[in-house]
């Protein structure tokens, strides 16, 4: 049966605020993008956390996480709206639509993409987690041949902003969409062991490494992510990192980052960006 967003399979791709850093990578991403569109329907959401993050301390306030996930008061919330639906989200437009990609930018507001509450209504914590998705305008978007770049800022039932985890938002929008694949790109070339890439990481492994303290900070939310699309049916879920043109076919057949899989099975390799003299940058400001 024919999806509402057309008869390609769905691909999310998440950019990590670390990930869209280097223009020039970037520009190579969406020339993939635009290599593979005739094979898969793209959907991209993206971050921005350690902009908002620079943003905040120069307003004199102190980012909060808690698991990897910021916990958003009111005042920093106007800077997650600014950063992520203003700066970033035309940034990105900007750059998709100077490489000839026809992109639009959305955030969960539009056409109530993704709904969703406080996870601690009573602190008034602004940082939410999905309740509800719509997909009709991301799908009228895809059908006119459009990318939407998605925002991962959203509001509850009541119009309140809400700043939801970039990572959970493509969960959400991968699992009701029954993508194909969810990419998370970030600036790591996957998830890393002592200085080495895991090729594999099973889902009974994930949660002793994060509570082992292998996987700390924003590694956190993606491999929780990753393993609850997986159980929801997502085909097939990578984290991994983006430096050449091809590169996310690599991500796509296997042959990059790391996969997320029902299996126990764990390889290890060298740090293979280390051996291309990659080295993983400090947030830094976009442009
Ligand atoms: N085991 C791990 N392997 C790789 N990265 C890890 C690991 N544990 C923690 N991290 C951190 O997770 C970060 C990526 O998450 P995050 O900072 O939220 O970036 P993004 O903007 O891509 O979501 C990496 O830059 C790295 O510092
Ligand atoms: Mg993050």
């Amino acid at each position: 049966m024919e999806k509402p967003f057309g008869e390609k399979p769905l691909v999310i791709v998440k950019i990590g605020g670390r990930a869209a850093g280097v223009e020039e990578t970037l520009k190579d991403l969406v020339s993939d993008i635009a290599a593979l569109k005739d094979r898969y329907c793209f959907f991209v959401v993206h971050g921005g956390g350690a902009e908002v993050s620079r943003i905040t301390k120069i307003f004199g306030l102190e980012p909060v996480f808690r698991d990897g996930i910021r916990q958003t008061s009111a005042a920093e919330m106007d800077i997650v709206d600014m950063v992520l639906a203003g700066k970033m989200n035309t940034y990105l437009v900007r750059i998709f639509e100077s490489c000839g990609v026809p992109a639009v930018g959305l955030s969960g507001c539009d056409g109530r993409f993704f709904m969703g509450e406080s996870i601690d209504p009573a602190s008034g914590n602004r940082t939410g987690r999905v309740t509800g998705l719509d997909m009709g305008v991301a799908c009228v978007l895809a059908r006119a041949g459009y990318i939407p770049l998605i925002a991962s800022v959203s509001m509850d039932g009541h119009g309140r902003a809400l700043n939801i985890n970039a990572d959970e938002a493509a969960l959400e929008i991968a699992c009701s969409a029954e993508a194909e694949a969810l990419v998370y790109l970030s600036d790591i070339p996957g998830i890393m062991k002592d200085g080495k890439l895991l090729l594999r990481v099973g889902a009974a492994d994930a949660e002793e490494e994060i509570g082992a303290g292998v996987i700390t900070g924003g590694m956190i939310p993606k491999v929780r992510s990753s393993l609850d699309a997986l159980k929801r049916g997502v085909g097939e879920v990578v984290i991994g990192g983006f430096t050449h043109r091809g590169d996310l076919d690599l991500l796509l057949k296997g042959g990059l980052g790391t996969a997320i899989t029902g299996l126990k099975t764990v390889h290890y390799l060298e740090n293979p960006w280390e051996a291309q003299g990659i080295v993983a940058e400090s947030p830094q400001d976009l442009h």
